[in-house]
């Protein structure tokens, strides 16, 4: 007798109905071959994004970032930072001293929906205000000083320069009329001169950027920032010669940060040898159909969601859950409604190891499922596994193509998000599936990037304007 696959179930008490479980979750497999196949996909994509040939109609957009200069822990300064790319919104002031020492103070403030998909101008009105109050607080409000500020802004943009930005597209279930095509700095800094505050945003960064500052700040062999949050992209250190679309000087270091918007990557179907009907089911719901495929197959923003789909999948093939349906045969649960199933509920879930499942349990009855039987909680493991496994094996087969491409003999990826950060196992299954698809002659690590999309703005703030920062500090001794 063939040894059950490590992907089956081990624990299911139900054989019989294993095979239907398996033959469900059968679409969300993706072979090596496959993945080198992907791989290959994406090369072409982004060299595609890089031609100035091409990179008018490429889906993976490729952006020079104008970020060219790596920290390395001797800059001085203080600086404000900005970081808005999900719910949250950051304000933060940055002391940078020097020897890799770095203090900081932030505040978080939260995007109601409606601004979320409200006017433009309100958004950043209210941008503003929050950093009002905050300045306030910490007593650098009308102090004669004007403080360089670096916006982390985790949204598309085509870059003309360091503080020079325009919107191409929302992303993450963002949706404000009258920014797209907009220079951003411009909106974030008339919000600010409304409400006279003395500060000035000298550059934008995307967070996959910060990340990837923050890193190489404490470790030199850094050259690619990756985030799996809400949503997923990757930045790279690239060779200018390989940047057909730079409008740049060509001075040294010869080198540009390129944000390459990977969440983008299938949006022209390429993807779809791999993709599922339940990515598609995500898709369609979402706020911006047809876009973002690569993100919504792997980030925190849809994986919940797909689990969810698979769960009333089964549910309706009446393979899970039996036995809760109330007198009129309907589960009384939130899994009947889109967003019913947290991300952070698959990284619960997967903490769960053994056959206690008390994790499991106690999601499942959080959403109305009351005394799960042993089998509903293997199975939902189960899926929570195999949906996060396939979302790591896409990650890792993007970075792989990096790493490749690079080929240095040392490589560093600072990595950051909620994914990556609260999943006990993301890590793990990427750095599995690297190994097999990287150059053996290149040893990489994935190093947690703390606090990058902070840190990292102000880093590239303090590059971008030195004698601003250096006066910010005088004034604080
Ligand atoms: C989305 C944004 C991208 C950002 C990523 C992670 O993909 O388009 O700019 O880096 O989310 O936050």
């Amino acid at each position: 007798v063939a040894a059950p696959e490590k992907h089956q179930l081990r624990h299911y008490r139900h054989p019989e109905l294993n095979d239907q479980i398996e033959k469900v979750l059968d679409s969300l497999k993706i072979t090596d071959d496959q993945l080198e196949q992907i791989m290959h996909l994406l090369e072409e994509e982004m060299n595609a994004g890089l031609s100035p040939l091409t990179h008018h109609q490429a889906i993976v957009k490729m952006f020079p970032t104008y970020v060219r200069n790596i920290p390395n822990g001797t800059e001085i300064g203080q600086v404000l930072a900005l970081d808005l790319g999900g719910t949250n919104f950051r304000v933060l002031l940055i002391d940078l001293r020097g020897n890799s020492r770095i203090e900081l103070t932030s505040k978080i403030f939260l995007i109601p929906q409606s601004v979320m998909i409200g006017d433009g101008k309100r958004l950043f009105r209210h941008l503003a205000e929050c950093l009002h109050e905050f300045m306030q607080k910490e007593r650098i409000l009308n102090t004669g000083v004007c403080y360089p500020i670096g916006f982390t802004f985790s949204f598309p943009c085509q870059q003309e320069g360091l503080a020079s930005a325009r919107l191409t597209a929302w992303t993450k279930g963002f949706d404000c009329s009258g920014v797209v095509n907009e220079d951003v700095v411009k909106l974030l800094q008339d919000a600010i001169d409304e409400k006279r505050i003395n500060a000035k945003c000298v550059a934008l960064i995307n967070d996959t950027v910060g990340t990837l500052m923050a890193c190489a700040y404490k470790d030199p062999s850094t050259a690619i920032g990756l985030i799996l949050g809400t949503g997923t992209n990757a930045c790279y250190i690239e060779n200018l010669d390989k940047v057909g679309t730079w409008k740049g000087d060509y001075n040294e270091p010869k080198q540009v940060i390129i944000n390459m918007e990977w969440g983008a990557f299938g949006d022209n179907g390429r993807l779809n040898l791999i993709r599922t009907k339940y990515d598609e089911e995500v898709d369609l719901s979402s706020m911006n159909p047809g876009k973002q495929i690569f993100e919504k197959m792997i980030s925190g923003m849809y994986m919940g969601e797909i689990v969810r789909l698979i769960i009333l999948d089964l549910l309706q093939q009446e393979l899970l859950f039996l036995g809760h349906r109330d007198t009129y045969g309907d589960y009384k649960t939130p899994l009947y409604n889109r967003g019913g199933f947290y991300t952070k509920f698959v990284s619960t879930v997967e903490i769960d190891e053994g056959i206690q499942f008390s994790n499991t349990r106690r999601v499942l009855e959080d959403i109305g499922i009351r005394n799960p039987t042993y089998d509903d909680c293997a199975i939902v493991r189960h899926i929570c596994r195999q949906v996060s496994k396939r979302a790591a094996k896409l990650a890792a087969a993007g970075l792989a193509v990096l790493i490749n491409r690079i080929g240095k003999s040392n490589i560093t990826v600072g990595v950051d998000g909620s994914l990556y950060r609260y999943h006990p196992r993301f890590k793990h299954n990427m750095e599995r599936c690297m190994e097999t698809l990287i150059n053996k002659s290149i040893q990489f690590k994935l190093t947690l990037s703390d606090d990058g999309s902070g840190k990292g703005a102000a880093m590239v703030a303090c590059l971008a304007d030195d004698s601003l920062c250096k006066k910010s500090v005088v004034h604080n001794e």
